[in-house]
């Protein structure tokens, strides 16, 4: 089931979320929509917080669900190693029709579960580096305007304050 998405300025977006207990048919229902919402949308990456759902679960298929093979699913992901610095453009399904040039390693590596419960380790380099971070910011509570500072911050946030008066958020 496609759900919409929480946008910047839902409390829910800025809460830590917390660990999956264990892997149930719940969390295997939740996976699904996740992975479904993603390509709905389209995105990359989605955080189930950015559904409502305060649980430490992300998915991210930087081919868009062209390759089965590049769907990655995390529940309860820590981070293992992070290194060296990358300076790209991003943007956030929470935050669309803003992007911004967003310091992030240049190199990740987490460890989590996957949909079976397993231990599974995913390392990443360049794009996908960048979206282990940005997924892990969601799973603290934090959008990449919160990796911004000063007029650049301050511009994206009065925009979409803007936006959300006019009913177009
Ligand atoms: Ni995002």
């Amino acid at each position: 089931m496609i759900h919409p998405i929480l946008k910047l300025g839902d409390a829910r977006l800025q809460s830590p979320a917390e660990p999956v207990k264990s892997v149930s048919p719940e969390t295997d229902r939740l996976i699904d929509d996740m992975i479904a919402t993603m390509y709905a949308a389209p995105g990359i990456g989605l955080a189930a917080p950015q559904m409502g759902v305060p649980l430490r679960t992300f998915v991210i298929d930087l081919s868009m669900g062209r390759d089965p093979a590049a769907l990655i699913t995390m529940i309860n992901p820590e981070w293992v190693e992070r290194e060296g610095m990358q300076l790209e453009e991003e943007g956030c399904l929470s935050l669309p029709g803003f992007t911004a040039t967003v310091p992030r390693p240049a190199r990740a590596v987490v460890r989590g579960w996957d949909r079976r419960g397993e231990t599974r380790t995913i390392e990443g380099t360049e794009l996908l580096a960048r979206a282990l971070q940005h997924e892990m910011d969601h799973l603290d509570g934090r959008l990449f305007v919160d990796r911004l500072r000063g007029i650049k911050r301050d511009l994206i946030l009065r925009k979409a304050r803007k936006l959300a008066r006019a009913g177009k958020w």
